[in-house]
């Protein structure tokens, strides 16, 4: 199935729930938006902690809302920081996308559209652990 993405909309869904980042530490909201491949969109955004290590990143929401609401695979994604400026994903959350969306997954940056395997190179991917 191929999906028409809106990037227009994942770009407004990932400001608005970057305005609902809980970020009092680092001051610095992460909003992250993503079409699922049966055509709802889920998001996510940073939740710290007083325990600075702790913190969430936006994509840690985003994931477990995919999963939480019917799981499927990530088609394209939208990160934002706190001025609505796509935001290239932190390497951890690279990994954590490419759980979800594989080599294939768009990720808006500055240039437009690239693959998540431009963003993660050689990942390490569920694949791997059966061979
Ligand atoms: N952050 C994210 O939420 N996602 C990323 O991909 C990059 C970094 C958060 C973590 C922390 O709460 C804040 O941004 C500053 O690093």
């Amino acid at each position: 199935m191929s999906l028409n993405i809106d990037w227009d909309l994942l770009h407004s869904e990932a400001k608005k729930i970057m305005a609902k980042a809980y970020a009092p530490y680092s001051k610095f909201p992460v909003g992250v938006a993503a079409l699922v491949s049966d055509g709802r969109i889920v998001s996510g955004c940073n939740v710290e902690n007083a325990s600075y290590g702790l913190g969430l990143c936006a994509e840690c929401g985003l994931v477990s809302n995919l999963v939480a609401t019917g799981g499927g695979k990530l088609i394209a994604a939208v990160c934002v920081d706190g001025d609505g400026n796509f935001l290239s994903p932190c390497g951890r959350c690279r990994q954590l996308l490419f759980e979800h969306g594989g080599s294939d997954m768009l990720l808006m940056t500055p240039d437009g559209p690239t693959t998540m395997s431009k963003m993660l190179p050689w990942a390490f991917g569920p694949e791997d652990l059966n061979k």
